[in-house]
């Protein structure tokens, strides 16, 4: 293991660089030669992932500094408690909640009940589900009854931690529900994962399935696979062990369609470009699974076998003639379509590549998050 711990100490020199360029915003995406962040004022639904990258950074390392600014990014983020967006899941859940869950962190827990909180008040009670919202990142050009399977993941874990911190089970139930319609919405009879779904807003049914984010309605965006993993992973987790099936069926579509050299291409149906952020979002998923699904043996060592490839094939090196800073994950694609940092560094892609290096370090338990 003494790569992955070249590979955290890498990170970690990238996240200092990385916090001195973030002070007027939230790391978004880098270029991946001269490592210059794109910022988002606000947070955009990625600013989360910087706040939990950094509590792992005081998980891994003990150091007081890294859990202070993991706090003022959950600080930070607490005005967005009232947004409109399915996406205060990844916000919160990630920049405040991470912070509480591994370190404990005051703030922090103030900044995740109050993300839960807003959560909570855009349920639609008749759908049983929270409509994408239209201050989401795809929300343009659909109205409140749109939902997106990457608003799973974040959301179900902090509606049910909140749930328990509060003593309000009803939190939970609308986790549950909130699942539980995304599996009629977004996953296929063969165990794929479609992105979006149109729904009606009176009584929850199905109108039809697209994609944002990928290649057409009938393909895979990598990243819907990735997200079904880690948000039906959670349910089970956090929610119902009525969820595992869903979650091992996503997996097993996962691994079974994934290339030799353990990447995920953008879209399965598309090959090239790859997406390392998928890989690492499903890298992380799986080892969760291999916890609540013992018998999935084989879980571990492809995660294993994925966070090798990203480490030793995508994350760049110290000195020895690469001039390229070091730590960065390079390869992520965030928007192919839309031609927005398609071969880039992906602040989530870091943060979950960071999860999983922890995992297998034996620093967090994997279903601690
Ligand atoms: N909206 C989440 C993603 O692009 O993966």
């Amino acid at each position: 293991m003494r790569r992955f711990d070249d590979a955290v100490a890498r990170m970690l020199s990238r996240a200092e660089i990385t916090e001195r360029a973030a002070t007027q915003g939230f790391p978004h995406f880098a270029d991946q030669n001269t490592g210059e962040w794109t910022l988002s004022p606000d947070g955009n639904w990625t600013g989360g992932f910087w706040g939990g990258l950094l509590a792992l950074g005081a998980a891994t390392t003990g150091e007081s500094r890294y859990a202070e600014l993991a706090g003022d990014i959950a600080r930070r983020l607490t005005v967005r408690a009232s947004s409109e967006t399915a996406f205060r899941g990844f916000l919160f859940f990630y920049g405040a909640g991470v912070a509480y869950l591994t370190g404990k962190s005051a703030p922090a827990r103030e900044s995740a009940l109050a993300g839960a909180r807003g959560l909570a008040a855009s349920f639609n009670h008749d759908a049983g589900v929270i409509p994408l919202g239209v201050e989401a990142e795809e929300a343009d050009a659909v109205g409140q009854g749109a939902a997106n399977i990457d608003a799973v993941p974040g959301t179900v874990p902090l509606l049910a931690w909140a749930a328990a911190e509060l003593h309000q089970p009803e939190l939970t139930e609308i986790a549950r529900r909130h699942a539980e319609r995304h599996i009629e919405y977004c996953v296929r009879t063969d165990g794929s994962v479609c992105q979006s779904a149109a729904f009606d807003e009176g009584s929850g049914a199905l109108v039809r399935r697209y994609t944002h984010k990928g290649l057409d309605d009938d393909s895979t965006w990598a990243r819907a696979q990735a997200w079904a993993m880690l948000g039906f992973g959670q349910a089970a987790r956090w929610v119902s062990p009525d969820f595992l099936d869903t979650a091992l069926t996503v997996a097993d579509w996962w691994l079974e369609h994934l290339p030799e050299d353990h990447i995920a291409p953008w879209d399965f149906d598309a090959k090239a470009p790859q997406d390392t952020s998928a890989t690492a979002i499903a890298a992380a998923s799986l080892l969760k699974l291999s916890v609540l699904a013992p018998d999935r043996t084989h879980y571990r060592e492809r995660a294993l076998a994925m966070v090798d490839a990203l480490v030793t094939r995508f994350l760049t090196p110290v000195g020895e003639g690469d001039t390229r800073p070091a730590g960065i994950l390079t390869g992520g694609c965030f928007d192919y379509r839309r031609d927005l940092a398609t071969d880039n560094e992906l602040v989530w892609g870091d943060y979950f590549l960071m999860e999983s290096l922890l995992v297998l370090r034996g620093v967090i338990e994997a279903t601690a998050l």
